[in-house]
């Protein structure tokens, strides 16, 4: 099976086997049978997350489980629940539509609801942890189905114990907490500026999610358009002094202090300063509008991939100090 079409970074890769997952029986019958016996395995949601660094010798699943619903609501909040296979994003600009505000800040992310918590998907001031409330798995050691609470998931920066343990867990069902006492959250400045921009000074949701496309729209390129997994690097978190001693040579760097004292550098400044910004290597490009983004100029294979990560990663150390981590998972 072609893989091409199934990695957002529109990458030139086969699976042997690929088998498309519609419900939980589904997912039941595949790991009770000869397929999935064969190494090696792959979960498969949306694939905007994902390096496929060549060929895949054994099964990929492809989660396409469906369905939406409203749990339970109570006086303070409501429950929402999703299929893993549901895109995100419309899942996103379905809940405000009901009504139901607390994820307008990450709209327009690529991928599939069941791959939200796997990276514990972020933006503008808001990660998919803080509106979270459980999820259903199904544990691929042993076939058992399991609820996990948020402290189940460990949950940390682009980190979770899906992405800790990768090939263990199956993500089937995902809920989520929104509160009726909801507040905007605009402390972001692009989001800022772009509702001021609009004359709007007391946003709604609709209003939040709409300039949060509207910004991603100006600043990523569309998967459909120009491949890509979004963010290449993770934003480095570094020591205080080691920040110290960066500000001290270079006055302008953008820097994130955090809850436990450390802080956090933006990977793309680092990037564009070391030169990155706009050049290629190979038939892979660092995006000219957003030097975190790595972009497939077509044709590219994993390790055209991981030839320009190297060299970038290289540069940002030679120059910073500073180690960059890649935040897709490399298959
Ligand atoms: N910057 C540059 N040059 C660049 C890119 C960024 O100097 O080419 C500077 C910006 O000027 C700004 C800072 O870096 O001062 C931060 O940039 P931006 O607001 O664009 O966000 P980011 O840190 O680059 C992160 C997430 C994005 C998310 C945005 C908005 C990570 C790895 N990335 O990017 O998430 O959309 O914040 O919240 O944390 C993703 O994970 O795939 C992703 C797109």
């Amino acid at each position: 099976a072609d893989l091409s079409a199934l990695n957002t970074f529109g990458l030139i890769a086969r699976a042997a086997c690929l088998v498309r997952v519609r419900s939980i029986e589904d997912a039941r019958e595949l790991l009770a049978g000869p397929a999935w016996s064969q190494q090696p395995r792959l979960v498969l949601g949306g694939g905007s997350n994902l390096i496929l660094r060549g060929d895949f010798a054994g099964t990929v699943m492809r989660m396409e489980i469906g369905g939406r619903r409203l749990v339970r609501e109570d006086d303070t909040h409501w429950i929402v629940e999703a299929g893993a296979g549901e895109p995100w994003h419309d899942f996103v600009r379905w809940t405000l539509e009901q009504g139901w505000p607390g994820l307008e800040n990450l709209s327009l992310i690529p991928g599939t609801v069941g791959a939200a918590p796997i990276q514990n998907i972020g933006a503008y001031g808001l990660e998919m942890a803080d509106r979270f409330e459980s999820l259903d798995v199904i544990d691929l050691d042993d076939g058992s189905e399991r609820v996990f609470a948020a402290a189940d998931c460990r949950f940390g920066y682009r980190d979770s114990v899906f992405k800790q343990q990768p090939g263990r867990w199956l993500v089937t069902r995902v809920r989520f907490r929104l509160a009726r006492d909801w507040a905007p959250l605009t402390r972001y400045a692009d989001v800022e500026r772009e509702l001021a921009d609009k004359g709007i000074d007391t946003p709604t949701a609709m209003d939040i999610s709409d300039a949060v496309i509207a910004i991603r729209r100006r600043k990523l390129p569309d998967p459909v358009e120009i491949g890509n997994a979004g963010s290449f690097f993770k934003n480095p978190v570094v020591e205080a002094d080691c920040c110290a001693r960066l500000l001290a040579a270079h006055p302008t760097l953008p820097h994130y202090p955090q809850a436990d004292g450390r802080i956090k550098l933006a990977a793309g400044w680092l990037i564009e300063q070391a030169g990155w910004k706009g050049r290629d290597l190979g038939p892979v490009g660092c995006y000219e509008r957003q030097a975190l983004v790595l972009v497939n100029r077509g044709g590219a294979r994993g390790d055209d991939v991981a030839r320009i990560a190297v060299a970038i990663q290289a540069d940002v150390q030679a120059r910073f100090g500073v180690m960059l981590e890649p935040e897709p998972v490399f298959v």
